[in-house]
């Protein structure tokens, strides 16, 4: 399989059958580690759902959603960090059999260039050297690390290093990951 081989789609959610958005859902949750209670409403809500097909068959997915009030609220009382009218690259997603393809890294890339004039963060766990290593190979850098009462998780919150250095945030240095 090449990358070739790969299409890859980018649509705001209402441009998406259900079917298709349930399927969405589904490989999102074989994934792993996202609260399924949230996970179809923040889809129907989001900015831009970027999605990889081989024949048609969805062997990828990522997306920009738009956090809830709440959880900027909770941020900003956390971490004193403000991302009000940020979009959240999450629900990262590929099919076992087709990782380590670059099909990350391609939809980082494709979701962030299509942002528009939004700036994007996103929650990358401490523990998960893979994505932080899709989001060093589109030049994000980590801003701050916590612990996560949510996913009980050490979590690093992202950005682009052109946002943090537009907002005079510092990035923290990172080990090379092999
Ligand atoms: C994390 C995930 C999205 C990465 O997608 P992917 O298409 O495999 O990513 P890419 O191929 O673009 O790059 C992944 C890189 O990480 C590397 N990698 C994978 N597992 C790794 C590990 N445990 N330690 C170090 N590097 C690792 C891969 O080898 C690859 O690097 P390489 O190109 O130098 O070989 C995918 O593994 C996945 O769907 N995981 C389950 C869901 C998840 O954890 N999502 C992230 C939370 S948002």
């Amino acid at each position: 399989m090449k990358q070739g081989d790969i299409i890859y789609r980018y649509r705001a959610p209402d441009e998406l059958s259900p079917q298709r958005l349930d399927e969405i859902c589904r490989l999102v949750e074989a994934g792993g580690g996202v609260n399924s209670r949230w996970l179809r409403h923040n889809l129907e809500k989001a900015y831009l759902i970027g999605q990889a097909e081989i024949d048609a068959e969805l062997i990828g997915v990522s997306s920009l959603k738009r956090p809830r009030p709440e959880y900027v609220q909770r941020i900003r009382d956390k971490l004193g960090l403000d991302i009000e009218g940020f979009l959240e690259r999450g629900y990262t997603s590929i099919r076992p059999e087709y990782r380590g393809l670059g099909v990350g890294t391609e939809l980082l890339g494709g979701l962030t260039s299509r942002a528009e004039d939004y700036h994007i963060y996103s929650l990358i766990r401490e523990d998960d050297p893979a994505t932080q290593k899709i989001a060093l190979r589109n030049q994000t850098v980590k801003i701050l690390t916590f612990a996560s009462e949510l996913t009980g998780k050490e979590l690093g919150l992202w950005m682009p290093a052109t946002t943090a250095a537009e907002l005079n945030l510092n990035p923290i240095s990172e080990k090379e990951i092999p």
